[in-house]
């Protein structure tokens, strides 16, 4: 299967062959090509240029015409929680009433609210409650996704979330990571005995996960009221000898040094980010942990956003993702993500595009093959309805502005 893709409008390619991610003064930049092409052949793009010297297609190549149209690669959704056992509208009346997240998580809701769910459900209902949202995720856009787990608390339940997630990345056509995060949340069972519930993680459910081959990477919550930093730089050790890099939640509720910890252990990501001081900031630069930010989250929970733009200013390679879960995140649409980022943390739409994909596919290590537009590269592709301008995705914020999906060269939704 060949396609070519005419009279592009405006043509976003990110990023060349070689560049892997962006940072800082460098995110201002994703290319803009106008009246232009693409070719893709097989599950790979294999060329872009503007109309002068656009190819003559062959009978077997599908010719789609983009006139008024823009193309840009597909969002890479690097952070969501999308296994859950079911949405919790009653701590939303709860929050709505005054109280925070954490009273709510205090009087046992919360992760633990979902986790006494879980359990309830075998993984086909946990799968039937999730398939609808991925495709939710991929008709606003998104062609990577990764699921964490982390809502059973349980060896089984651990496992269970992960074979689902697994599944979706099966029986639909998104790019699926999973991330094993057994370290979400001390279970009640365990307040008096936090060092049994972290040696349940190490010993008895990180080794069944990376048996089953079930995880691509390992998560903690490092926060306060979770998992301290000593407590986090303990199982990202864990992980790491059982071959799981980690990504890191850190500095949502308060300066937790999360970020520090999981620069210093080599994380891929550290993601959330709402609370940062200057050293957390510092400790970044230069380095390859991926900051990742969350803006739905600021919006939801009403707290502070990420200082994204002082990020940008330090040079870093913002990213930014959904969180996708029923507490902090109930929404799947990157365009949504990109709307806030711009509103409300200040970047531009240039910048929120490269976050959402180049930089987000390197969270996940991907950006060889993905979140890009450029020949060699997997042809993940979005095609918009028709508009003028990139600054039209964040401005309809209500909006679905992607018209088609294109995932590794087959038009899935149009
Ligand atoms: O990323 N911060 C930790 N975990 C999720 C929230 C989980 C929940 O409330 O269900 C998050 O915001
Ligand atoms: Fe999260």
């Amino acid at each position: 299967m060949a396609l070519l893709l005419t009279h592009i409008h405006r043509l976003y390619p990110v990023a060349t062959a070689h560049e892997r991610l962006k940072r800082g003064a460098d995110m201002a930049h994703a290319g803009c090509l106008e009246n232009a092409w693409v070719q893709t052949a097989g599950a790979v793009i294999t060329g872009f240029g503007s109309m002068a010297s656009c190819p003559v297609p062959d009978a077997d190549t599908q010719v789609m015409d983009c006139t008024g149209r823009l193309v840009l690669p597909g969002f890479v959704d690097s952070h969501t929680h999308l296994v859950f056992p079911r949405t919790r509208e009653g701590e939303f009346r709860d929050r709505i009433q005054g109280l925070t997240y954490e009273e709510i998580a205090a009087r046992g809701g919360g992760i633990l609210n979902s986790a006494r769910h879980c359990e309830t459900l075998s993984e086909e209902a946990l799968l039937a409650a999730a398939l609808p949202r991925a495709w939710a995720a991929l008709r606003t856009g998104t062609t990577t996704l990764e699921i964490k787990s982390g809502y059973a608390l349980t060896l089984e339940g651990e496992l269970k979330l992960l074979r689902v997630a697994r599944r979706i990345g099966e029986l639909t056509p998104l790019r699926v990571r999973t991330t094993f995060l057994g370290a979400h949340a001390i279970p009640a069972a365990y307040k008096a005995d936090r060092q049994a519930y972290i040696d349940l993680v190490c010993d008895k459910m990180l080794p069944a996960v990376v048996a089953e081959g079930l995880a691509d990477h390992i998560d903690v919550f490092c926060d306060r009221g979770y998992f301290t930093p000593e407590e986090t730089a303990y199982i990202m050790r864990r992980g790491a000898e059982a071959g799981l890099p980690a990504k890191i939640h850190a500095n949502e509720l308060a300066i937790s040094g999360g970020v520090q910890v999981g620069v210093q252990q080599g994380a891929w990501s550290v993601d959330h980010l709402e609370q940062m001081d200057e050293a957390a900031i510092t400790a970044l630069q230069g380095t390859d942990t991926i900051p990742v930010i969350l803006p739905t989250v600021a919006f939801f929970l009403g707290i502070p956003y990420a200082p994204a733009r002082e990020m940008i200013r330090a040079d870093l390679p913002v990213a930014l993702a959904t969180d996708y879960n029923p507490g902090s995140s109930p929404g799947s649409s990157m365009p949504f993500v990109m709307s806030l980022a711009c509103l409300r943390q200040g970047l531009s739409p240039e910048e929120a595009l490269i976050a959402a994909t180049l930089n987000a596919a390197r969270a996940l290590r991907m950006s060889d093959q993905i979140g890009a537009i450029s020949p060699g590269r997997i042809a993940d592709i979005l095609i918009t309805h028709p508009m003028d301008d990139l600054a039209g995705i964040p401005y309809a914020y209500a909006e679905n502005p992607v018209a088609t999906v294109i995932i590794g060269g087959s038009v899935i939704a149009a």
